[in-house]
């Protein structure tokens, strides 16, 4: 195995999550547009997203950084017409496993050829069963969603998680989303806090100590993960996880990841935009120090490795790095 990049904090970097576009036939209310901001909803294509062949290029360079977990996202990567292909080039590298995030909809009748192409997961966004609340959140159906799910558990693609955001309007929801899961074969529940910071509505958020208790109570096994930041329930024999990195030290202290916008740039933290790293015209030598850079000014966003100085500007926390010298 190739060295992994660690950073100055000492976390290795094992996975990457790469946009590849940010074009979206839905338009949810909270989309953060993975950490960029809102988003940009139906749209055309963007001049500026990554060529096929940048796609792969970037995948090869992490890929030689020792990095085998690849995740793919948006916006909605499966307007991507060359998503096959895309696939197929990460899937050949060795030991990469390729999963991607999706809203579904365009999962009938191609969760297959994905699968073949050497797709191993999907994570599908699903926030609500109901038809109409549905379309209230997200401005879209949810019929090929639930269709594209069904494909993709057919498919293999599984353990499918469906990925639930917990903000006001879906918590009533979430009775109903845990039995949907427990009783299909093949599906997972994760819900996710909803980050307000990256959209704006604070009034949306809801407290996931409430949604802890709720699970806590329905669950037949609970296993703590301290070292993943995430509970896990078993309920009916289905597991369901919640991701809560909102204020989460312990999250940021096991983010094992780098990003990569739709446009090519590497990030390393969903939560920040001022250590994007341009790759525009880069040659592999100088997408490999990009790589090298994002990951050494990798900082924690949460927890005791920083604090507010005099200007309420984040800093890293001079006894954090006391610590780690002595
Ligand atoms: N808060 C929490 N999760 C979000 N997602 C998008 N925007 C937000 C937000 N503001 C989630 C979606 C999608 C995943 C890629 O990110 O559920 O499944
Ligand atoms: Fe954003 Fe995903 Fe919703 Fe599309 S489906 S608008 S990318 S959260």
């Amino acid at each position: 195995m190739d060295d992994l990049l660690v950073d100055s904090f000492g976390r290795e970097t094992t996975d990457i999550r790469i946009s590849l576009t940010d074009r979206c036939n839905f338009d949810c209310f909270y989309c953060h547009n993975e950490g960029l901001g809102d988003t940009r909803g139906p749209s055309e294509p963007d001049e500026n997203e990554m060529s096929t062949e940048k796609v792969l290029r970037v995948a090869e360079v992490a890929h030689g950084y020792g990095i085998r977990n690849f995740k793919l996202t948006g916006g909605e990567p499966m307007l991507r017409a060359d998503l096959d292909e895309i696939i197929e080039g990460i899937a050949s590298l060795e030991g990469t496993e390729v999963s991607m995030t999706t809203n579904g909809t365009f999962l009938p009748g191609r969760a297959t050829e994905l699968a073949d192409a050497g797709l191993e997961r999907v994570n599908v966004s699903l926030d609500a069963l109901d038809s109409d609340d549905f379309r209230e959140i997200t401005q879209g159906g949810v019929e090929h969603v639930l269709e594209g799910v069904g494909a993709a558990v057919e498919a293999g693609l599984t353990p499918l998680k469906l990925n639930m955001v917990m903000a006001k309007p879906m918590r009533p929801h979430l009775p109903d989303m845990v039995d949907h899961a427990s009783s299909h074969e093949g599906l997972r529940l994760q819900i996710i806090e909803y980050m307000p910071e990256l959209v704006g509505d604070v009034d949306y958020r809801v407290d996931i100590d409430e949604i802890h208790g709720y699970l806590d109570e329905r669950a037949e096994t609970v296993e703590t993960r301290e070292m993943h930041a995430r509970d896990r329930y078993i309920i009916d024999g289905t597991v369901v996880e919640i991701v809560d990195p909102v204020e989460n030290a312990e999250f940021c202290a096991n983010c094992h990841r780098v990003r990569v916008t739709h446009e090519g740039e590497l990030k390393g933290c969903l939560n920040r935009n001022d250590d994007l790293i341009s790759t525009e015209d880069a040659s592999d030598e100088e997408l490999r120090d990009a790589f090298e850079r994002v990951v050494d000014n990798r900082v924690p966003y949460y927890g005791e490795y920083m604090v507010r100085n005099g200007e309420g500007e984040w800093v890293r926390n001079p006894d954090y790095v006391e610590t780690a010298e002595t």
